[in-house]
């Protein structure tokens, strides 16, 4: 069943919204490596990368529906230059908080419009910012932990630069 046209105009705010925060995560991962943090850079563009495949799920969901996909203006990303990395994280929470409250909107407007068809996709959705909410906060506290510790830092780094490649594609 084709989406209404006001709930067409949702799933396109929340694709570029997910492409915003991919732009988010380059230059938060930028941040990362201006200071030789080079795991955590990298943790960083996978998540960037993720959020493709965020974006890349609404926009298949909205053509196989019939309708027609469309990427707004992407805003540049409000990050400050010289973050700590206990900011950069704090800032990528911050990011996954806004991304998950527009999919809690986004869910309300279906249910309120009837839209079952849409139901799947923001379960999956709801679950999976359960997930990335979890897991930037968990990095928080690990480097809260650390503190001032250079080698905590470090093997933190280490640990998070080895998370393994993925693809910007939907399935
Ligand atoms: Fe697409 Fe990390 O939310």
């Amino acid at each position: 069943m084709k989406l209404t046209d006001d709930l067409l105009k949702k799933f396109n705010e929340q694709i570029t919204l997910e492409f915003e925060s991919s732009m988010a995560y380059r230059q938060l991962a930028i941040e990362a490596d201006a200071q030789d943090l080079v795991g955590m850079a990298s943790w960083l563009r996978h998540q960037a990368d993720e959020e493709i495949v965020h974006a890349n799920k609404f926009i298949d969901h909205v053509l196989d529906r019939g309708n027609h996909a469309e990427i707004g203006a992407i805003g540049a990303p409000m990050v400050e230059r010289g973050l700590t990395p206990l900011a950069i994280f704090e800032a990528s929470l911050e990011n996954e908080v806004k991304v998950s409250n527009a999919i809690r909107d986004l869910y309300r407007e279906t249910e309120a419009a009837g839209d079952l068809d849409s139901r799947p996709l923001l379960n999956w959705f709801v679950d999976e910012q359960i997930e990335e909410e979890s897991t930037v906060n968990e990095i928080i506290g690990r480097v809260r932990l650390i503190g001032n510790d250079g080698a905590g830092l470090l093997r933190l780094d280490a640990e998070l630069g080895s998370r393994s490649v993925g693809t910007t594609e939907a399935d």
